[in-house]
């Protein structure tokens, strides 16, 4: 029998066999200076594409100063523990009044990053006897949320209404046998390709099954616009980025 240290000294997966060339370039890169679109890599100034900071708050003097504020007054310790059990403040439920307003929705409630919101999210929302339909393209918390699910799931290939439609027919008989229900997972924009999640179709389908739909839309907050008009023309924007992305010189890859 092979020890385990043993064994994954010899075969490191997909990812880590590359670890050793790839260290400091496309794994762990190293960017220096100040939060922005360009940044300083392998001591030059380059385009920086992967970012989570699409509204370019980061750096923003409002929020550091917030930032520094805060810290000068709380701390970084406080509150100290977990939130459900010691760490909860009135901070934390004015800042999730004040984007339930914002989204203008009933409630919201704050998780400490996306990918624990989306996989604690899904687990609170189903049973082993409900059923997930989700787009393959969906980002790795969805998959990894619909991982923990003991029931069914059954994935539709990336924005095909048709399709989804065959597998919500699948999901509905199932769910007719166990009792259970179905909820449906996609995103608003996605985050590799940057295009936008059928919402209005997925929803039409409504009228004909019954089923919860669950939009991860971390991409699409704040960075869509409010109206129709402001979203049609981010669309445009955002399928311009796509088509300069694809076409990159062979410099920059
Ligand atoms: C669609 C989507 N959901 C969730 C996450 C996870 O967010 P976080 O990085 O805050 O864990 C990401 C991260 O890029 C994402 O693209």
């Amino acid at each position: 029998m092979i020890d385990l240290f043993e064994k994954l000294l010899k075969n490191r997966g997909p990812l880590g066999m590359h670890s050793k060339e790839s260290y400091g370039y496309f794994m762990f890169p190293r960017l220096e200076g100040p939060i922005s679109n360009k940044m300083i890599f392998r001591g030059k100034e380059k385009l920086v594409w992967s970012l989570n900071n699409y509204l370019g708050l980061a750096n923003h003097p409002e929020v550091r100063k917030t930032d520094a504020e805060a810290a000068a007054e709380f701390g970084f310790a406080l509150p100290m523990g977990a939130r459900m059990m010691s760490g909860n403040s009135n901070h934390h439920e004015q800042l999730e009044r004040d984007l339930a307003a914002f989204e203008n929705k009933p409630a919201s409630i704050l998780l400490n990053f996306g990918y624990q919101g989306m996989v604690s999210a899904i687990d609170c929302l189903v049973d082993r006897h409900d059923v997930i339909v989700y787009d393959s393209e969906s980002h790795a918390c969805i998959i990894d949320g619909v991982r923990l699910h003991m029931g069914k799931r059954f994935v539709f290939p990336h924005n095909d209404v048709t399709n989804l439609e065959k597998q919500l027919e699948r999901a509905t008989k199932l769910v007719n046998v166990t009792g259970g229900a179905i909820l449906v997972i996609t995103e608003g924009v996605f985050g590799m390709s940057g295009d936008q999640g059928k919402l209005r179709e997925i929803v039409a389908l409504k009228k004909k099954f019954s089923f919860r739909l669950f939009v991860d839309d971390a991409h699409g907050f704040g960075t869509m616009g409010k109206t129709e008009p402001e979203q049609e023309k981010n669309k445009v924007f955002k399928m311009k980025l796509i088509f300069i992305l694809e076409h990159l010189p062979n410099r920059w890859h």
